[in-house]
């Protein structure tokens, strides 16, 4: 048997860090995917290739420790899914993924990649999802998209230590939500059309450590931190308001308010600053770091320069529009 299941990755518009610490935020899933397919193993191990980055690993059965096969480095991956490599680390999650499904055999899993690793756009969350629900169609066993996103986000602690439910939600439910953490994902319906334009550093961001020192930041300043989280979160409680409302300027004007305090969160990096700086330049009335930051990509909001946008971020790092995808995880 041979089974697929596919999940999207996402761009956070408003939010992210303050959604840690039960902030609402707002985000959208976007088209471009993480696709797993699993089938019956040609030996007693759940051998995994991913052939967008160029990682091969193989995870035992039975004490479920992962060897990481990357011909350029053939450690073995530690308790520290980065240690081997960064990519590496994918695999740490896909572990931890199926390590909630029985199997007595071994398996073959294939991992395609649309997104790029450790890029802000959700990657990890895309994988785990996507390998939960092929794992669950593998073993023909019902899941709700309700568990699903449930046990990913599970595993996404696990992995990464800390994360808040956001990332895997959008990747289960896809669509354009407003994230609480008391009702979950709410769709936001607007007639107002995103055109997004992504710059992805080289560099990827590490997700878990950058929760981690924002932790520390506001741990050492509890008086001034907890307050830019207030007001992050009046923010994206605005910019609810201005993207059903249609309002574009003031779209706008918010992501730029929210990067500023993402600054001030020391998630900025001058490689991510100049990609902001250079896109509002060449039209984007909007433009901020989208996810943890730290390396990694920004968004630019861009209506009706959305070409002038993309040529110019071209010509400093990587970019690529985006388009909002309704689609969820299909399995
Ligand atoms: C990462 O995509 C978003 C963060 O807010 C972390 C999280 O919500 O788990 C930085």
């Amino acid at each position: 048997m041979k089974v697929s299941a596919s999940a999207p990755g996402k761009a956070i518009l408003f939010g992210e860090h303050a959604v840690v610490y039960g902030k609402p935020a707002i985000a959208v899933a976007v088209d471009r995917r993480a696709i797993v397919t699993i089938q019956e193993g040609t030996d007693n191990h759940i051998n995994v290739k991913i052939p967008e980055l160029d990682v091969r690993g193989v995870i035992d059965i039975d004490n479920q420790q992962i060897s990481h096969l990357n011909p350029e480095d053939t450690s073995e991956l530690s308790n520290d899914p980065f240690k081997s490599s960064y990519d590496a680390g994918i695999l740490k999650y896909i572990q931890k993924a199926l390590s909630n499904f029985k199997t007595d055999h071994g398996l073959d899993v294939q991992v395609d990649l649309e997104i790029p690793i450790g890029g802000g756009l959700g990657s990890s969350a895309a994988v785990t999802v996507a390998t939960m629900a092929a794992a669950a169609r593998y073993n023909q066993q019902e899941l709700t998209l309700e568990s699903l996103a449930k046990m990913a986000h599970q595993v996404e602690l696990e992995v990464q230590g800390a994360a808040s439910p956001l990332d895997t939600t959008i990747s289960t439910y896809g669509g354009f939500i407003y994230f609480t953490h008391k009702d979950g994902a709410v769709k936001i319906e607007t007639s107002m059309e995103m055109p997004l334009v992504v710059g992805h550093t080289s560099k990827p961001g590490n997700t878990g450590e950058l929760i981690l020192k924002v932790r520390k930041l506001k741990k050492n300043h509890p008086d001034i931190i907890g307050p830019i989280m207030d007001t992050i979160e009046t923010i994206t409680n605005e910019a609810r308001e201005s993207i059903i409302n249609g309002e574009e300027e003031s779209v706008g004007e918010l992501m730029n308010i929210n990067q500023g305090l993402l600054d001030a969160l020391g998630v900025n990096t001058p490689k991510l600053s100049n990609l902001i700086y250079q896109a509002r330049s060449a039209g984007a009335i909007g433009s901020k770091i989208t996810g943890a930051g730290g390396g990694g990509s920004i968004i630019a909001y861009c209506p009706g320069k959305a070409k002038e946008v993309l040529k110019t971020l071209k010509s400093v790092e990587n970019a690529f529009e985006v388009s909002i995808s309704s689609k969820g995880v299909t399995w």
